[in-house]
């Protein structure tokens, strides 16, 4: 008899003379959900959710269900008391919990999740995580999926805490669910029989994956293919939202030694929840005000000096290049990287760079990781795949400007193999073509940045200037970019 006919059958039924299983709300590896009402006397208390458990071996399990009953997190389902109880000769187990909105199943199902409501379940549910992994020992849950993450309220909680644990023990029973969890979301060591809080992360990757995209990684693979295909590690991760793509790359690491905890996946999240706006107005008051004293200073400065400092200003790479109308043009400003990797790859609409957009596909934004030209920050502009970066600001219609930026390449890579990195500089139709040839020794330590140069003429009062990596570059060892300044020009330069 398959689980969802014998739960059914016991719909109706009572468990001592006090909670009414009204209606089964499905059925899972070990056991059944109904919606249910606590009587006192015939009075109605409230309405609960009792999760029935077969069981084996009573005694050792129940004893783990009542810890489990003691946890208390806002992001756990709260489960108010649990017991033993026989119905129909058949020996179970009992667990009442609050009676939950929804769950994810369902919602995936109905595809209600906007980006808003994804960054919290997400957080959510690594919250909760986070919580059973802080305990000691650490619970590990085992089963992470969408039919054990609930809704209630605006909040979503994890319910089957520990259960895992407690249903091994029922060595008989045999179903998609086993002592590693259910398959799609296993972790490849737990084939063989190895569980850590890590077994958890790699779960958390898969739903990171599922919630962003609305399916498993899995085309349409059979059991045994998914199977290898987790064991193998060869999960294929789609591109998904920053900054999700890190968290589930790092989650879905195949050795499980290597895999990010939930700890830091909230650092991640809580930094990238607090990145600053693109524009603020405050500097662009400010800026305004440097150009008027700029003029004032100007004005009562002698010919010569004024000569000498158009010349200073358009040319020099210090900080004072207040006519330059890109803004955080040597990178400095932008999100926290990791200073153990000493980068971050960003995505396609990330606002991980002050000031810049990432318009297409991934780029990698790095930290002292190689020698710079200015500071320490700089980007390789293909992060996976050929990225591209853009800016606006104001520019005059018909008038020249001028492009400078340093370039090099990042140096990881066989640099016989593919020797030249490219970066195509544009706004609109206007585009300059710029090569740096890999090829004489070229390190991380001697990274020989040049300087490039290129003129185009604005055709609107607004104009967008584009930085790309190549197709010709190889896949994730781009051409690399620092210290964009662009200046008007007059027309003889
Ligand atoms: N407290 C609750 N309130 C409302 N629905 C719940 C509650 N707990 C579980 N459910 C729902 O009841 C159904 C059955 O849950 P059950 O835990 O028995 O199976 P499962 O989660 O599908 O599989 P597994 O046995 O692997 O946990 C699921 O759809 C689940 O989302
Ligand atoms: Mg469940």
């Amino acid at each position: 008899m398959n689980n969802q006919v014998l739960f059914k059958m016991l719909e109706g039924q009572n468990i001592d003379n006090k909670y009414y299983l009204k209606k089964l709300l499905g059925a899972g590896g070990f056991g059944g959900v109904y919606l249910a009402d606590e009587v006192v006397k015939d009075r109605l208390i409230r309405e609960l959710a009792v999760k029935l458990i077969i069981s084996e071996d009573s005694e050792k399990q129940l004893d783990e269900l009542i810890f489990s009953t003691t946890l208390n997190h806002p992001n756990l389902i709260n489960c108010y008391t649990c017991g033993e109880y026989e119905l129909n000769n058949v020996k179970f187990l009992y667990l009442l919990m609050e009676v939950a909105d929804s769950s994810l199943e369902k919602e995936l199902i109905e595809n209600k999740l906007d980006r808003e409501k994804k960054e919290k379940l997400i957080t959510d549910i690594t919250e909760a995580i986070s919580f059973l992994h802080s305990q000691s020992p650490p619970i590990i849950h085992r089963d992470l999926k969408p039919a054990n993450i609930l809704k209630v309220g605006n909040k979503w909680k994890l319910a089957d805490f520990g259960l895992v644990r407690i249903l091994e023990q029922n060595l008989t029973i045999q179903n998609t669910i086993n002592i590693t969890g259910t398959i799609g979301y296993s972790s490849p060591e737990s084939y063989e029989g190895r569980i850590s809080r890590a077994t958890d992360i790699w779960s958390l990757g898969i739903l990171i994956i599922e919630i962003s995209t609305g399916k498993l990684p899995f085309d349409n693979e059979n059991l045994e293919q998914t199977r290898n295909l987790i064991i193998n590690g060869k999960i294929l991760i789609p591109q998904l939202d920053y900054p999700f793509n890190q968290i589930a790359r790092q989650c879905l690491i195949k050795d499980y030694q290597n895999r990010i905890s939930a700890e830091e996946i909230l650092e991640i999240l809580k930094k990238t929840k607090n990145q600053p706006p693109i524009y603020t107005i405050n500097q662009a008051n400010s800026n305004i005000w440097l150009i008027k004293i700029n003029v004032i200073i100007s004005i009562l400065s002698f010919l010569i000096l004024i000569v000498l400092s158009i010349y200073t200003f358009s040319f020099n790479k210090s900080k004072k290049k207040i006519n330059n109308l890109i803004k955080n043009g040597s990178f400095e400003e932008g999100i926290t990287i990791d200073p153990e990797t000493k980068f971050i790859g960003l995505d396609t609409k990330s606002q991980g760079i002050n000031d810049w957009e990432i318009i297409k596909d991934n780029i990698d934004y790095k930290e002292n990781y190689w020698q710079n030209t200015d500071d320490n920050r700089s980007l390789d502009l293909n992060g996976g795949q050929a990225g591209a970066i853009s800016q606006s600001f104001p520019t005059k219609i018909g008038e020249r400007y001028l492009v400078q930026f340093d370039m090099a390449g990042n140096p990881d890579h066989k640099q016989e193999q593919i020797p030249i990195r490219k970066i195509i500089v544009s706004t609109g139709e206007q585009q300059g073509h710029f090569v740096f040839d890999m090829r004489g020794g070229k390190t991380r330590e001697n990274m020989q940045w040049q300087t490039f140069k290129w003129k185009f003429i604005a055709e609107n009062s607004m104009t967008t200037l584009t930085f790309s990596g190549s197709l010709g570059n190889t896949s994730a060892y781009g051409p690399t970019l620092d210290n964009i300044i662009v200046t008007e020009i007059s027309e003889n330069d």
